[in-house]
């Protein structure tokens, strides 16, 4: 079994039960992963990823090995029949049969490019260790998605939404400007997630932000910011750079930022954000600071994301 995105949870809503039965008792189930290794893999820097998969991986018993492949690895090579006499050093084939002998479970951080979408959408990285390894694969974030990132969106969702009486909680995905060009993931593996919610879901971005209409589907799209924060009981924001000007940062326009006066046309709508968040840019600082900011909340749940899918993967092994 890998997790390689949303569409690996058989039931969402099972998922999120059993990860919150994990926060009340993380040791329940220590001796699962004893004498096995997860290792986790990093292309990419992190703070919340790295730390909250070690920690699920240590209360479930398990020894983790960590790796920052973008700094201390051979570079690799992806293609097929490549005269490798440039500047990769060692071929994804070799590296993940390698990386298998040594480990139980593989996780790997991989972001976009952002320079080929085609490039991009073929998940290079991960699908070529889900290719090769021997062993199953987690994404820690890769080119198209944050599953982890989403599934602990979801337990976090699950648990504030008790506040919400006789009706359907109504979340807003927003666009916030960002000074650096940023990967769609968050957004993709969010609306992935909320598409199997029941809930009032609204996408608000500026003209030229839509994603990847595959993932966006059916779902609402509403380019009057304003208009989508009225009456939301959730916002959920993050950047991304354009994906039809594959790349680009198309607008900063500073009126999309995250203000009180953006909160308060809400439903004393709670914040969210996966983090890192660059404040007064992205959000400003009283909302990230307000009773009604979710974010540390979020960032703590991923230590339950990441808990119940090695879980998973170990009840398989
Ligand atoms: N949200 C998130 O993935 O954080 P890091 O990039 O710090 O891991």
């Amino acid at each position: 079994m890998n997790y390689l995105s949303i569409k690996d949870i058989d039931s969402l809503e099972n998922w999120v039960k059993e990860a919150r039965d994990l926060k009340q008792d993380p040791l329940k189930y220590k001796q699962l992963g004893s004498d096995k290794t997860i290792g986790l893999l990093f292309f990419n820097p992190s703070l919340r990823t790295r730390l909250s998969t070690q920690k699920a991986a240590q209360q479930l018993g398990m020894n983790c090995m960590v790796m920052n492949f973008d700094k201390e690895g051979w570079a690799l090579e992806y293609g097929n029949g490549i005269i490798m006499d440039q500047g990769k050093s060692e071929h994804v084939k070799e590296a993940a049969q390698v990386i298998s002998q040594f480990c139980d479970i593989i996780a790997i951080r991989a972001f976009a490019g952002l320079e080929d979408k085609e490039l991009d959408k073929a998940e290079v990285v991960l699908s070529g260790f889900v290719k090769y390894a021997s062993v199953p694969i987690v994404n820690m974030e890769s080119s198209v998605g944050h599953p982890l990132q989403a599934l602990a969106d979801a337990i976090t969702l699950e648990e504030d939404s008790v506040r919400i009486k006789n009706k359907k909680p109504k979340v807003v995905l927003s666009w916030a400007p960002h000074p650096k060009a940023l990967p769609h993931a968050v957004a993709n593996s969010f609306i992935e997630m909320m598409q199997r919610q029941d809930a009032e879901f609204v996408i608000t971005h500026p003209e030229g932000y839509e994603l990847d209409p595959e993932i966006v589907g059916e779902s609402t799209v509403e380019y009057d910011q304003n208009k989508a924060f009225k009456g939301a009981d959730y916002i959920y924001t993050k950047n991304w750079s354009s994906f039809r000007e594959y790349g680009k940062v198309t607008s900063k326009d500073a009126s999309w930022t995250i203000s009180e006066e953006k909160m308060a046309l809400t439903n004393k709508g709670r914040f969210m954000h996966c983090l890192p968040v660059r404040r007064n840019v992205v959000v400003n600082d009283e909302v990230l600071e307000s009773g009604h900011s979710l974010v540390i909340q979020q960032a703590d749940n991923r230590t339950y994301a990441a808990q119940i899918v090695l879980k998973k993967i170990l009840e398989t092994l």
